[in-house]
């Protein structure tokens, strides 16, 4: 099993997505936690994975968490507290965190885990849930750490439409740059295998949790069980997006699960299926932050200075996704 390190900005989904994980940790060769800001602050994003790690039993030693950057690579900041809660995590019933982060900061720590993971020739995998500015600033100072990166699973991007603005989707709306920088450093030639895999909105929307969901997690009667099941109560009630011409699922009586897909897809690997194709990251003008798709094995698009390699995750079996889920967290 590669080495795994999840890089997040938590966030309900986010926390959905840790407590899965964690729950798996062993089979999923989980290592590292990174933060950045994105749903909220990063005060919020870093107190809030120091929480969850809490929740589970868990301490620094198991399960180290790293802070990383912020604010995007070009500064300013958009956040998503309207839909997850003014500290990220409403609903959750979790108390203060207690313990705290790593000395290093997240870029340094990838910086210097990547480097060592190319050495040893044991590459890692990493996910991504937030924005991507950790992984963008670790590459700009860095560029040799691309050797140490197996693949970059991300919760990013639609290949149809957005959902922060009608383009774009959150966690490439709010930093553009890193993601069209992390996918020209991870680009590669047609006929080679993409390593950027791209779980955007046209899957998500189709893995959707409803109140018999969130009464099956209320069911299992932990602390995480009751934590996921509060959260995505208030993240249900606070869901305003109707749903989606051409994306499938997300009734307005349930509520996408974006991150947790991702670790869905690790934990249940025939649940989700992948097109190759390109991707190019707009990055002026009112469509700032789309994620432009295109599939098969074709050359870049006319026009597209850095239309990269990339592998659009598009068609996943929810039920199966959302089993996985439950039982890592049971
Ligand atoms: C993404 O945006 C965030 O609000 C969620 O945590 C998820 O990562 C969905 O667009
Ligand atoms: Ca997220």
């Amino acid at each position: 099993i590669p080495p795994l390190i999840i890089d997040c900005d938590p966030g309900v989904d986010d926390a959905h997505a840790l407590f899965a994980a964690i729950g798996a940790r062993q089979r999923l060769g989980l290592e590292a936690v990174t933060v950045v800001a994105g749903n909220v602050g990063l005060g919020f994003t870093r107190a809030n994975a120091l929480r969850i790690r809490d929740a589970t039993g868990l301490d620094a030693a198991a399960l180290p968490i790293h802070a990383g950057c912020p604010a995007p690579l070009t500064g300013g900041t958009t956040d998503a507290a309207d839909i997850h809660g003014q500290d990220g995590l409403d609903g959750a019933g979790l108390p203060p965190s207690r313990g705290d982060v790593e000395p290093a900061h997240a870029v340094t720590f990838l910086i210097e885990r990547l480097r060592r993971a190319a050495a040893q020739g044991r590459p890692v995998r990493l996910v991504t849930l937030g924005p991507l500015t950790n992984l963008a600033a670790a590459l700009i100072l860095a560029p040799d750490i691309v050797d140490g990166l197996l693949e970059v699973r991300a919760m990013v991007g639609s290949a149809a439409r957005g959902n922060i603005t009608s383009a774009a989707e959150f966690n490439a709306f709010v930093d553009p740059e890193a993601l069209d920088r992390v996918a020209a450093a991870l680009d590669v030639p047609d006929d080679v295998a993409p390593r950027l895999h791209v779980y955007g909105l046209t899957l998500t929307h189709t893995v959707c949790a409803d109140a018999a969901e969130i009464a099956r997690y209320a069911a299992l009667g932990t602390v995480p069980g009751r934590a996921i099941a509060g959260m995505l109560g208030a993240y249900l009630s606070r869901h305003r997006t109707p749903p989606l011409p051409g994306m499938g699922g997300a009734p307005a009586d349930a509520a996408p699960l974006h991150d947790p897909c991702v670790i869905g897809h690790l934990l249940a690997p025939d649940a989700v299926a992948g097109v190759d194709g390109r991707m190019t990251v707009v990055l002026r003008g009112p469509a700032r932050g789309q994620t432009l798709a295109s599939f098969g094995d074709g050359a870049p698009a006319a026009g597209r200075a850095r239309d990269v390699r990339v592998r659009w995750m598009v068609d996943g079996d929810a039920a199966a996704l959302m089993a996985a889920l439950r039982d890592a967290v049971a």
